[in-house]
């Protein structure tokens, strides 16, 4: 029997007995109702009261018998104890405890209204050929460069609070010899780092399926990477739409789901990044299928793993045809169609989702973002691109020096439109877009 509940009855007793029925306390009242409420069963005074009964013949002994009985019925201090380590044992944050309000400060400043995530962790092999396609050479010093521009963008903070960045560039100085994560930070942008090692052959799975490394010294690197001021992190693994294994999805939840609970025990915020391909012929419906069959196992896992939702940020493709598939479809329906998958499937405890653009033209991710804003979701609905921040910015860049002022112009202008887009207020006719803003930038099998 609940203490509460034994404790009504036993007042109760004492009460009736005393005043001959009459007299009934507004606790007692108030107890009463609770108790018909919940247990209704016939009054039987339980035997360590039913004595004191008998003996209460007057008001004062009442009292007594009211004393008596809360002190029966009141937890003892051992019993608090208990209660209270049970409570802090089913918090959830016991792995990360330490952490636990720079982590909820890190995902506050990630979600401010209007703000989303740049991305530009590609890694050396994949930033060389964005510069290759630009004519500049795949150098370190051309990296660097190229990386300190995107950074030093004055302003680019008020619309990316964050940036993830590839490792060389977390552990790099510009070329003025300031570290890159100062110069993140001073211009208001936190630094992230991509954790995940890149993807391999799963081995097991259907033909061309991968799964992604990074696991085994994951707890050393993120506690390096949080010395160095990484706040948060990303891990990136794929599943294709049509002909995947329920190995790939489980590999790929499995991954994620201890990937985040490392980072959090480390203090950094993980992004939970399961990109489902663009590439295929599949429809809208079967993307969304598999949308929903992914992030479900994720969830699972995350929750067999003890992630802490509160700490996490979720990065997913958007809900669309495949590449190969002829089709074309409006932002509104891929809205309804992202918004209708998430919300099946992503609890409102996690506060924030930050899209990557899957090689969608930089007008088309903002114009899609905007859609998915036009009334309140459970959950901040932004931005993380790579391509479709960094892409007419490259262009007119050039590696050239004198390009650089102008280069940082047009990623300030991209940033300010995917922030109207995170606040559902980007309007195309009034936007002033450049060519290379239309320019889809899908490539089959894409590497980070
Ligand atoms: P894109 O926006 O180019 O698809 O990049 C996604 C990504 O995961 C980068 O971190």
């Amino acid at each position: 029997m609940p203490v509460y509940s034994k404790m009504n009855r036993v007042i109760l007793g004492a009460g009736a007995c005393a005043a001959g029925h009459a007299f009934v306390s507004p606790f007692m009242h108030s107890s009463l109702q609770v108790q018909q409420a919940s247990d209704p069963v016939e009054y039987k005074p339980p035997s360590s009261a039913s004595g004191i009964s008998i003996a209460a013949t007057s008001v004062g002994m009442v009292a007594l018998a009211t004393r008596l009985a809360f002190r029966g019925a009141r937890p003892r201090s051992s019993q608090k104890a208990q209660m209270q380590a049970e409570t802090q044992a089913f918090d959830g944050w016991s792995h990360c405890r330490q952490h636990k309000t720079e982590l909820l400060e890190t995902v506050k400043a990630l979600t401010m209204p209007g703000k989303g995530i740049l991305a530009m962790d590609e890694s050396s092999g994949t930033c060389g050929l964005r510069l290759q396609s630009v004519g500049v050479e795949n150098t370190e010093e051309n990296r660097q460069k190229w990386r300190q521009t995107l950074l030093g963008t004055k302003d680019l903070g008020k619309h990316c609070g964050g940036a993830i960045l590839f490792t060389e560039t977390l552990y790099q100085k510009t070329t003025d010899g300031k570290l890159m994560v100062d110069l993140a930070k001073e211009n208001g942008i936190i630094p992230g780092i991509k954790v995940d090692t890149g993807l391999v052959a799963l081995v097991g799975g259907k033909e061309g399926e991968n799964w992604c490394r990074g696991l085994d010294d994951l707890k050393e690197r993120t506690t390096d990477f949080y010395v160095t001021g990484a706040r948060f992190a990303k891990w990136r693994t794929t599943v294709r739409v049509k002909d995947h294994s329920a190995l790939a999805v489980s590999e790929a939840a499995h991954g994620l789901a201890q990937y985040a609970s490392i980072c959090q025990s480390s203090g950094l915020v993980p992004i939970i990044e399961p990109e489902i391909l663009l590439d295929g012929e599949h429809s809208i419906d079967e993307c969304a299928e598999t949308f929903e069959e992914v992030w479900s196992a994720v969830f699972k896992a995350c929750a067999d793993f003890g992630v802490q939702l509160e700490a996490v940020l979720l990065k997913p493709s958007m809900v669309t045809h495949g590449a190969q598939s002829g089709q074309s479809v409006d932002p509104t329906t891929v809205a309804s169609y992202t918004l209708r998958a998430l919300n099946r499937v992503v609890p409102p405890a996690v506060p924030g989702i930050m899209f990557l653009s899957g090689g969608q033209s930089e007008i088309e991710a903002t114009l899609n973002l905007n859609a998915m804003n036009q009334k309140p979701n459970p959950w901040h609905i932004s931005f993380s691109y790579a391509r479709a921040l960094q892409n007419t910015t490259l262009k007119t860049y050039a590696g050239k020096d004198e390009n650089i002022v102008a280069a940082q112009a047009k990623l300030l202008a991209r940033a300010m439109a995917n922030s109207k887009a995170q606040l559902g207020k980007y309007d195309p006719a009034t936007a002033d877009e450049d060519a290379t803003a239309a320019e889809g930038m899908y490539v089959k099998g894409y590497t980070y």
